[in-house]
């Protein structure tokens, strides 16, 4: 058995740069430290001492935390206190079932049926544009897109194109700054523009929980104004725009992300154009049911996930001693899930740099139970899960149906940031015409 101070390490004067390269490429950052030291490591980040364990395994163990060893409450507050404070990802044990529970609500199979209608007109509505557009900016366009789709799903709002622009504007400046370094709202640095983003934000939803508590409807708000917590008390103001305010970045974000991730793939791999039409035209009035024979657009999907996950880390605090590996770890101490380690460890996956959708037909991803995890996986899994196939099957119908898409200028590469949501960096310009 070993003590924690023989995990291996980099010398104290390289840890100094470790937030940097984590910051501008973590999963670059955290394979060049597992190939340095060994899938057990220590490095430094935002202050900082992490352990990594880059084994599936272990993925699994802390996962799944039957014996509640981490808390994902913990882990998570240095990204999203003090910008997005008291979400789910921010609750542990029995506090954050009891929350969960309530949320589930939303993403029952009745409200699923009511989404799948309005996915596919808004679906229907984004291909016509982009079928009129000589070229886009994909990132930034399907961003304030799915913020919109996410704020009339989720909380019934229609906004008009300025207030979704100023939402949207707060959103990206939120995400931003949950990397700042300097972590005090001196004027107009990262973590300012957050702060007033969240002040927007609270502005924008404490009126429509308002309205909400007058007069219900059936959306995620009425349900959360209808609801109590653990002592029997109304949720309050607070709490309700708290948990909107996670919910709409956890839910646009990662589906901005992974759209344009799957655009660039499949620009990249033009042959599955014609695969994904060719599966489109077999559907000509998609129904709910089918959904799930769209196994083309699904394996893409799947593919674009493991190869970009729009998380590619989650982090955990040990709430108890453990012995991981032969290492003894010590209560207290900070961890992360390499999701995107996990996605590309070549002891499980052929060729994992390569664009492959039809290993998900050969059941690559069930080599292991843990190495495929772009939704997490115990009790945090995502909650949306199921909301974000459903929309990126709808689109890509509703796009495959009349057009095909090209890069406007393929032989410039397209530059990616990988925290805290994997983006394009600059201009991902994209041509969309008829097929
Ligand atoms: C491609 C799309 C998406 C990806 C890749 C994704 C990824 C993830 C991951 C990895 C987690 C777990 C984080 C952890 O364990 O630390 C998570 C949790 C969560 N996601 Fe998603 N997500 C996506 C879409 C959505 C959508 C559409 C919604 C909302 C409708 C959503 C809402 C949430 C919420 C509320 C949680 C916290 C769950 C909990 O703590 O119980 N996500 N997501």
């Amino acid at each position: 058995m070993k003590s924690y101070s023989e995990i291996p390490k980099d010398p104290i004067h390289q840890t100094w740069f470790h937030s940097l390269q984590f910051i501008k490429d973590a999963p670059l950052f955290l394979e060049q430290q597992r190939q340095k030291h060994g899938q057990v490591f220590r490095c430094r980040i935002f202050g900082f001492d992490i352990v990594r364990i880059q084994d599936a395994d272990v993925t699994g163990t802390i996962l799944k935390n039957s014996h509640e060893i981490v808390s994902a409450e913990k882990g998570w507050e240095v990204v999203l206190d003090d910008i997005f404070p008291n979400g789910l990802l921010s609750k542990d044990g029995k506090h954050h079932l009891f929350h969960r529970r309530i949320m589930q609500h939303a993403f029952k199979k009745e409200a699923m049926l009511a989404y799948f209608e309005e996915i596919k007109v808004w679906s229907e509505a984004l291909a016509s544009d982009l079928a009129l557009k000589p070229s886009v900016d994909f990132f930034p366009y399907i961003k304030v897109q799915t913020l919109n789709l996410a704020l009339k799903l989720f909380l019934g709002l229609d906004p008009s194109e300025a207030v979704s622009k100023s939402i949207s504007k707060a959103f990206i400046d939120m995400v931003e700054s949950t990397m700042a370094l300097v972590r005090i709202p001196m004027l107009n640095s990262k973590f300012h523009r957050g702060v007033k983003g969240r002040a927007h934000l609270i502005d924008v939803f404490s009126s429509l929980v308002k309205q909400r508590r007058k007069q219900p409807r059936n959306d995620l708000v009425s349900f959360l104004c209808d609801s109590t917590d653990e002592d029997g008390n109304q949720f309050s103001d607070e709490q309700i725009i708290d948990h909107i305010i996670f919910t709409m970045m956890a839910a646009h974000d990662t589906t901005a992300s992974s759209l344009s991730s799957l655009m660039l793939q499949i620009t990249d791999n033009i042959h599955w154009q014609d695969k994904i039409a060719e599966e489109v035209s077999r559907f000509p009035n998609l129904s709910y049911e089918q959904l799930k024979d769209l196994t083309v657009s699904e394996n893409v999907f799947k593919e674009t996930l493991r190869i970009m996950p729009p998380v590619v880390t989650a982090p955990r605090v040990f709430f108890k001693d453990v012995n991981l590996l032969g290492y003894d770890i010590p209560a207290g101490t900070r961890t992360g899930i390499n999701i995107y380690g996990n996605h590309h460890d070549p002891r499980y996956w052929n060729s994992p740099e390569k664009f492959d959708p039809t290993r998900f037909e050969r059941g690559e991803d069930k080599n292991h139970p843990n190495i495929y995890i772009p939704f997490g996986g115990g009790a945090h899994k995502c909650i949306g899960m199921h909301v974000a196939m459903m929309e990126v099957k709808l689109i890509l119908n509703a796009i495959f149906k009349q057009l095909r898409v090209e890069q406007v200028d393929p032989s410039q590469p397209v530059l990616f940031k990988k925290v805290p949501i994997w983006h394009p960096k600059g201009k991902f310009e994209l041509k969309f015409k008829s097929a």
